[in-house]
């Protein structure tokens, strides 16, 4: 999937894929990142979830495993996206004093919703990434002055998680194959158009 962007990013020039492009800014004091990290399973739950999440079968590298090799598997895409970030967010912080972090999975319980009714714990598993939101409290609690919003998706239901006062996370709905626009994000005056991007 990795490669599959790589290649259409350089097939349309105006494209960007944001784990490559490091700190964004947007202006003086707002700047971008992004990743597209994965639920990593770490929650205890996992054990005894019934649940039978068909989102792996959709991507070809997370067929076929057996079910220790998938949770290694996600494991080690977790731990990667947090090491990414807690190397690129303090450079964003260098200059910003407001980062907005693009994701794929809701990195905390709180910022994952079910049915409007907040989280169903059987499929946190699923749905969440503590290794990225343990690296993104840590952060943000050494930094009082700054602020992050994590805007993510990969949820059928939307919703905003105020983790910490400086920490808020966006939660966009998503179906799968049908790109939407969910919300315009306005940085200091500026307006910018968020999609129509998956994720
Ligand atoms: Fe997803």
């Amino acid at each position: 999937m990795r490669a599959a962007d790589r290649a259409l990013r350089h097939a349309h020039p105006l494209l960007t894929y944001l784990p490559d492009a490091g700190v964004v800014p947007l202006t003086a004091s707002t700047a971008l990142v992004g990743h597209d990290w994965w639920g990593d399973r770490r929650y205890r739950i996992y054990a005894t979830s019934t649940v039978k999440f068909n989102g792996h079968g959709l991507i070809k590298e997370l067929t076929g495993l057996t079910p220790s090799r998938l949770q290694e598997h996600l494991l080690r895409l977790g731990d990667e996206a947090a090491i990414y970030l807690r190397e690129t967010l303090p450079l964003a912080f260098d200059r910003h004093s407001h980062v907005i972090l693009l994701t794929h999975v809701p990195p905390f319980r709180e910022s994952w919703r079910y049915q409007d009714q907040g989280s169903n714990d059987e499929w946190l598993p699923f749905f969440g990434c503590p290794a990225v939101g343990d690296v993104l409290c840590e952060l943000m609690q050494a930094r009082p002055h700054g602020h992050l919003t994590v805007c993510c998706g990969h949820t059928h239901y939307s919703g905003t998680a105020q983790i910490l006062p400086n920490l808020e996370v966006i939660t966009g709905r998503a179906e799968n194959g049908t790109p939407q626009v969910n919300a315009v994000i306005e940085v200091e005056g500026a307006s910018i158009q968020a999609g129509p991007i998956q994720i």
